[in-house]
């Protein structure tokens, strides 16, 4: 998916990586001395909230505006900033065997070739080294927001949506299997859990956040774009919270520890 064409990131992306920083702690020690690599670093808000528990950030991303947000909006004498294809890592002669840890936060799911990036991850670690990292799961009982604003549309959209390859790769299997890919491409000591994820959003924030996630939205007329976006927001809705006027984002997320 092309991020180019969000600007500011949403505050409410600030307010949740707030929450996943300690996650991350939790899960992966992080240490003063610790050189880390964050994957699909979008606008650096999680860079900038972990450069002050490591020596060192690097942080990559393939969208050149994010990156030039991130620059601007999440500095640090401690990060470097690179716009890269996440899918390419094993390409950057500089990044082999050089992390300590690597943080892949909800960017695998936007590639196609997600275990690509697993396998540049992998090489970019130090011999030692730990990963972190999460992407949606397709799990049967659980609606997933992004998908469904994803991929809507009706014979009305009909003519912008005809051909669009939906740009949002849930992994679809088992625990078990996510395991097996880690320790197929080298990984070991591999941890793993699935974990439901439901966040209550007011409408306002709901509005901001949900175009975040729907790249299809380049495809439309400027003037068209607020009808489409309302219509799938609402059918997003009504298709898992009937009863409820409050806005959600949900997923099921496979989270992941990984070492080298
Ligand atoms: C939802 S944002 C997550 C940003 C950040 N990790 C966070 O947790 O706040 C997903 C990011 O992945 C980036 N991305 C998608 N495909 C990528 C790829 N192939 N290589 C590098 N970054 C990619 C997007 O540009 C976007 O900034």
């Amino acid at each position: 998916m092309n991020f180019s064409r969000v600007k500011t990131y949403s505050p409410v992306s600030y307010k949740l990586n707030l929450r996943y920083v300690e996650d991350i702690s939790q899960a992966m020690p992080l240490n003063q001395k610790d050189v880390l690599l964050d994957v699909g670093c979008g606008p650096g808000t999680l860079a900038l909230l972990l450069s002050k528990r490591v020596g060192k950030v690097k942080a990559v991303d393939n969208s050149p505006e994010m990156i030039e947000e991130a620059k601007e909006i999440s500095k640090a004498e401690n990060i470097t900033y690179k716009v890269g294809d996440a899918t390419k890592l094993s390409t950057y002669e500089e990044y082999r065997n050089s992390f300590d840890k690597v943080v892949a936060h909800c960017t695998l799911h936007w590639m196609k070739d997600f275990k690509t990036a697993l396998e540049g991850i992998y090489q970019s670690l130090k011999p030692g080294g730990q990963c972190f990292m999460n992407m949606a799961h397709q799990n049967p009982h659980i609606i997933n927001t992004t998908q469904l604003l994803n991929c809507y549309t009706s014979p009305k959209w009909e003519t912008f949506m005809k051909g669009y390859e939906h740009a949002y790769y849930t992994f679809e299997g088992t625990d078990d299997d996510y395991k097996q890919m880690l320790a197929g491409i080298g990984f070991k000591d591999i941890d793993c859990k699935q974990t439901a994820i439901k966040i209550p959003l007011k409408y306002d924030e709901a509005k901001e956040f949900y175009p975040n996630s729907m790249g299809q939205l380049e495809r439309f007329p400027e003037d068209c774009r607020e009808e489409y976006m309302e219509e799938a927001v609402k059918y997003a809705l009504d298709t898992d919270y009937k009863d409820n006027q409050d806005h959600f984002i949900s997923c099921s997320l496979i989270y992941a520890i990984a070492g080298k």
